[in-house]
């Protein structure tokens, strides 16, 4: 099979394709195939030319951390959970995540996503919990892997906008579940960096690999059911 991988040697340089022949193996996930094409002695390119590594990022390998989140044939998804029986083709296409900047190859930086919640104290304080709390839609909520899928599939979500995206909306309803002081201040930051932005496309939930059903935590959220 053939495998395009957008390339970018630095974080200044200046992205191109670059295009490789693999040998496709049906229960090889796409992070598995970029191991293999990196443990290659010489990597060549389709015309036998000599190729840098691709530089791509991964942790658990298990669809755990987030890591490898990348666009595979046109979708965002994470490359440690995506086979290759899946794809059709014989062509695979590779690109690293569109809304964020891209470091190297595949490797972007996500770090907006943490400075968002930082800016707006979006982490936990306190543990009590309201009596309330729908513990099912809260574990769904905490199983967030901030891998930045849902963004980059979200048409209100851009870099530098007020908008946070769907893994804010259940990180502030996890946070507004307890009872406490925080509970006010992370509904005024709901409210100004996810209520009023969110067009519910909801293809935040198609893409999610925890398959956390934010529409449920929205839902909770706006009518402020906690
Ligand atoms: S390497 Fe952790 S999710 Fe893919």
């Amino acid at each position: 099979m053939k495998v395009r991988i957008l390339r970018k040697q630095s974080p200044t340089a200046e992205p191109y394709w670059q295009e490789f022949l693999y040998e496709k193996k049906d229960n090889r996930t796409v992070a598995g195939m970029l191991d293999e094409l990196n443990y290659k002695d010489n990597l060549k390119d389709i015309n036998g030319n000599p190729a840098p590594g691709i530089q791509w990022e991964c942790s658990c390998l298990q669809g755990m951390c987030g890591g490898c989140a990348m666009v595979i044939n046109g979708k965002p998804a994470l490359a440690c959970e995506t086979f290759l029986r899946d794809l059709k083709g014989d062509t695979v296409t590779i690109e690293p995540l569109k809304k964020f900047f891209t470091v190297a190859d595949l490797v972007v930086d996500r770090s907006v996503i943490s400075e968002n919640l930082k800016k707006v104290n979006a982490c936990i304080e306190e543990y009590k919990l309201s009596d309330k709390a729908d513990h099912e839609q809260m574990y769904s909520a905490a199983k967030c892997l901030k891998c930045g899928l849902c963004l980059e599939v979200c048409p209100n979500y851009k870099d530098g906008r007020n908008f946070f995206g769907a893994l804010f909306a259940n990180d502030c309803y996890l946070i507004a579940s307890r009872s406490g002081t925080q509970k006010e201040e992370i509904m005024e930051s709901y409210d100004s960096h996810f209520a009023k932005g969110c067009s519910k496309s909801l293809s935040c939930e198609d893409v999610c690999p925890m398959k956390i059903p934010t529409l449920a935590s929205i839902a909770r959220m706006n009518r402020r059911k906690l």
